[in-house]
């Protein structure tokens, strides 16, 4: 049932290349540049004319979530707010008809997810859903939506399900975009090819595994770590914060690489490893110039550059080389050594990676 994996979370990881092509396979038709979201489709002018996108999710779910911020803001121009579902519930938000209300949830059971959809819907808004589990609660609960295809996610710690959600959201903020005309048909072809060619990248990412074990036994001893990124990346970095945190009980935090300087710069000394995705983006340079910041602290840097990076590996103790693609899907990539940097060190720690203590992979208690 692991089809040879020693854990649910490492096949799930290795199984990613897969369910990305799963999620967008029907959806993208290369050929006549189209894209094929049959429960946008029935909402399309709700899209084309919302004020606002509230994301509503909780844990990794919600840092699809803040991708789909940039995303949307990026492509089809419409303002996002991304909120905890449990924060939002119980703060007497602002919303009206012209909201839309994204629910993202692997399980689509999550207690507050739900509570948090129910609550905008009695306030008039549209609710679209972006669920794994099919004819969940969230699911049947929502006016529309569109299912991500990653298959069933045993390992509590949530891998192939994030880049599922991520690809759906791509696929959703193109399609808005493109209704939108915020986003040229030209743009519109040039993702579309480059979104086909996840999955291989995907792949080539996952034939780090060798380098990440190697990373993992230099830190898998240590008691903190802190992970920083900027722009697409920023989520990245919360997301390998919270995989560590969740799976090898080692204390971790993710930050935008920019905040550093407003407080955790002072955490920062000889035993601190401070994993940094530094990718080829709009935001490179800056974030070269915080690697700097952390070096200079004599911070422990492993740096997830772009394939070819030439800068960083002279700053860095240990580099991680991705292939590079577009800005807006980098997270799909950047985030594939991370979930194997987490998985390692639980291992080496002795962790149940699957089943990690005090966790459920559902949660339907608030
Ligand atoms: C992280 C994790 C949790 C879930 C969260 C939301 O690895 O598993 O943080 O992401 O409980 O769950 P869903 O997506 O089912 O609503």
């Amino acid at each position: 049932e692991k089809g040879g994996y020693e854990h649910f979370m490492l096949k799930e990881i290795f199984e990613q290349p897969r369910s990305i092509l799963d999620s967008m396979r029907g959806r993208l038709e290369l050929d006549g540049g189209h894209l094929n979201m049959a429960g946008f489709r029935a909402y399309e002018q709700k899209f084309v004319n919302a004020h606002r996108i509230i994301i509503v999710a909780c844990g990794t779910s919600w840092h699809a979530g803040l991708v789909a911020e940039y995303l949307i803001e990026d492509l089809a121009r419409i303002p996002v707010e991304v909120e905890y579902a449990s924060e939002f519930r119980y703060r007497n938000p602002v919303i009206s008809e012209r909201d839309i209300v994204i629910a993202i949830s692997q399980s689509g059971e999550t207690a507050d997810t739900l509570a948090a959809l129910e609550l905008a819907k009695s306030k008039g808004a549209t609710i679209f859903g972006i669920c794994n589990v099919v004819g969940s609660s969230i699911a049947r609960a929502t006016d529309a939506g569109a299912y991500t295809h990653a298959g069933p996610e045993i390992g509590v710690a949530s891998t192939k399900a994030f880049t599922a959600q991520v690809t759906v959201l791509v696929l959703l903020a193109m399609s808005i975009g493109q209704r939108r005309g915020t986003l040229s048909e030209t743009k519109v072809r040039e993702l579309m090819a480059e979104l086909h060619s996840i999955p291989a990248k995907v792949e080539k990412a996952l034939k780090l595994d060798a380098e990440i074990q190697v990373i993992a036994e230099t830190f898998k001893d240590v008691p903190n770590f802190l992970y920083l990124g900027r722009g697409y990346n920023f989520p990245v970095a919360l997301e390998g914060a919270l995989k560590l945190k969740e799976i090898s009980y080692i204390h971790a935090e993710g930050y935008p690489a920019a905040e550093m300087k407003h407080g955790p710069i002072a955490l920062i000394d000889e035993n601190m490893p401070v994993v940094v995705i530094a990718t080829r983006d709009s935001s490179y340079e800056k974030v070269v110039s915080n690697i700097q910041e952390v070096k200079a602290r004599k911070g422990r840097i492993i740096a997830v550059v772009t394939e070819g990076d030439t800068t960083i590996p002279a700053m860095a103790e240990f580099v991680i080389e991705v292939p590079p693609t577009s800005e807006v899907l980098t997270p799909l990539v950047s985030v594939i050594p991370l979930q194997l940097l987490s998985y390692h060190i639980a291992v080496l720690r002795g962790c149940n990676v699957d089943q990690p203590r005090n966790l459920a992979k559902s949660v339907t208690v608030e």
